[in-house]
């Protein structure tokens, strides 16, 4: 009976890979003597493909493999030094499949097949799984998790350094001192280190905010938000204006991002030509430049790559009104790139005896993604692992501990049997559907085309497919694609770096950071010494 059970289903799942016309000609009977078809794959997924020539040879298999124990028996001591530095790098968005699509895409852009590239943080010599979910969320937004890799806590969605005692929306429960919560960017403060956040979002954007925010719910970025969502905003302040005015954000020495129009009245323009968003009058730049006489104000790449970062006290950099531009859509002479904003971030900081906090946001990786956009996704992912190489290379590997993760996966698989180097944006060549017709390799649960005629069948995307902005089908359709609840990785090099490894909690990771860099009032490895 069982073992009848077990057939079925892989007559089931075979038989969905299966073009018709090849598995009904092989139809066998099951052991009751019904005909079913042959549990086995469609010859096409074997037929056709291209296998690089020295693969063929098992040695270069066995030389890869005896390549990658070396490293392992090559792998320093574990670093067992105090974290002088520490910078996160976090990929908004970035699931472990994103992942994999964006070092194929890596390698396909250098001529290659690309599955057997890498991305410059897979070469980081420990890693580990991150569980996202948050405390009222089996798929957490990027708000919850912040709280969770920042601060060190879990709540609930929607929710930014704040407790899970705290409903959404709810002011009063917010300003409980009981709930409210600290991060590490104060605990670095604390220590007497530098701090600053970088992202390709908004300044006030979920991800950055979870260094400085306390809020029942991410989206009183203004005034003029809070009062939208019906609370007084002289009750509960606003995240540019607790940014500006409140440790640990008045604090921060670099502060690079989008969302100029957060901090502004709308009576005026911001440098980008747009007015302000704030209804209270407020110009909050012009009361962070008198708080901060040495410092400056960017709001292009020129005036970046010119700024004297060892003359000014603090940066704030604000590229744009609202989010950054997609690398891909931005104009270069105009926005700077992750790796700019990375390396300008390190020098600023780096000046401080006793080191610095900075977290860094590839933000826009989550964008690509809800849009099913995934040649933006894989190129913003791209652009992020560009700037972790540069951090690497520009830092010293004894006294700075880099973590990269992502705060919540994305609903993108990469599925059916597609030959070696397909191109990774493109359609699989070895596997149709039900009536015969190919499908994409990259595909989403949810998104805003699915791309069914009207009779429901699975339209040809032969003529549509390739382009960097192809929007890739959702199986269930929606405005947009939507967070999923697997696991992230992270990725870990540097002091205490062996820590990181195994399945953990997400809101272990500013723990362990703390731990190697003796801040916080959590077990420090300097208790050991
Ligand atoms: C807000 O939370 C407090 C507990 O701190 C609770 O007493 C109050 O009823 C809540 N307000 C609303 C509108 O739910
Ligand atoms: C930058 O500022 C430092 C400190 O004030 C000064 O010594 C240096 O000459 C300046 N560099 C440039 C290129 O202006
Ligand atoms: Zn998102």
């Amino acid at each position: 009976m069982l073992y009848q059970k077990q057939l079925i289903l892989l007559v089931l799942l075979a038989g969905s890979a299966l073009p018709a016309a090849v598995d009904r000609a092989h139809d066998v009977e099951d052991l009751t003597g019904q005909k079913i078809a042959k549990a086995r794959f469609s010859t096409d997924v074997a037929t056709d493909k291209y296998t690089p020539p020295e693969e063929m040879d098992p040695q270069f298999w066995y030389d890869l493999a005896y390549e990658e124990i070396a490293q392992r028996l090559e792998l320093p001591q574990p670093n067992a030094k105090k974290a002088k530095n520490i910078i996160l790098f976090l990929g908004d968005g970035m699931s472990l499949s994103t992942v994999a699509a964006a070092r194929i895409l890596k390698g396909q852009r250098q001529g290659n097949t690309g599955e057997e590239s890498s991305l410059s943080f897979e070469k980081f010599p420990y890693t580990g799984l991150s569980r996202t979910y948050c405390s009222n969320a089996q798929v957490p937004d990027s708000a919850c998790t912040a709280t969770a890799y920042l601060c060190g806590v879990k709540t609930n969605i929607i929710e930014i350094g704040v407790s899970a005692a705290v409903d959404f929306n709810n002011c009063t429960a917010s300003q409980d001192p009981a709930n409210r919560l600290t991060s590490i960017a104060e605990w670095a403060q604390n220590a007497g280190k530098s701090t600053g956040i970088v992202t390709t979002t908004t300044l006030t954007h979920a991800s950055p905010s979870g260094a400085y925010a306390k809020t029942a719910n991410r989206m009183w970025e203004c005034d003029t938000d809070v009062e939208y969502y019906g609370v007084d905003p002289t009750e509960c302040i606003d995240m540019a204006t607790q940014l500006i005015t409140q440790v640990p954000g008045k604090n921060f020495e670099v502060m690079f991002g989008g969302g100029f129009g957060k901090f502004l009245p709308n009576t005026i323009k911001d440098l980008h030509g747009n007015p302000g968003e704030r209804s209270d009058g407020v110009n909050l730049l012009s009361k962070w430049q008198a708080q901060h006489p040495g410092g400056v104000l960017v709001s292009n790449r020129d005036q970046l790559l010119k700024a004297n970062l060892s003359a000014v006290s603090s940066i704030v950099g604000l590229f744009q009104t609202e989010l950054m531009k997609f690398h891909l859509e931005a104009d270069e002479a105009y926005q700077p790139t992750l790796s700019e904003l990375t390396e300008a971030a390190i020098t600023k900081l780096s000046q401080n005896e006793n080191g610095y906090f900075v977290f860094i946001e590839g933000g826009l990786i989550d964008y690509g993604n809800h849009y099913t956009q995934a040649g933006y996704a894989l190129d913003e992912t791209l652009e992020f692992e560009k700037a972790i190489k540069l951090a690497r290379d520009i830092t010293d590997i004894e006294d700075t501990l880099i973590v990269v993760t992502s705060d919540h996966a994305h609903a993108l698989s990469i599925a059916g049997y597609p030959g070696r180097g397909t191109p990774i944006l493109g359609l699989n060549h070895h596997d149709i559907d039900v009536n015969g017709v190919k499908y994409a390799v990259l595909n989403y649960a949810v998104g805003p085309k699915n791309y069914l005629d009207s009779e429901g069948n699975r339209i040809d995307l032969s003529d549509q497919i390739g382009g960097d902005d192809f929007v890739f089908p959702g199986y269930i359709t929606k405005d947009q694609g939507v967070h999923s609840g697997d696991d992230v990785g992270i990725f870990a090099s540097g002091p205490q770096s062996h820590l990181f490894t195994g399945v953990m909690q997400q809101s272990t990771i500013p723990h362990l950071m703390a731990y190697a860099a003796c801040i916080g009032s959590g077990p420090q490895v300097c208790d050991a010494e």
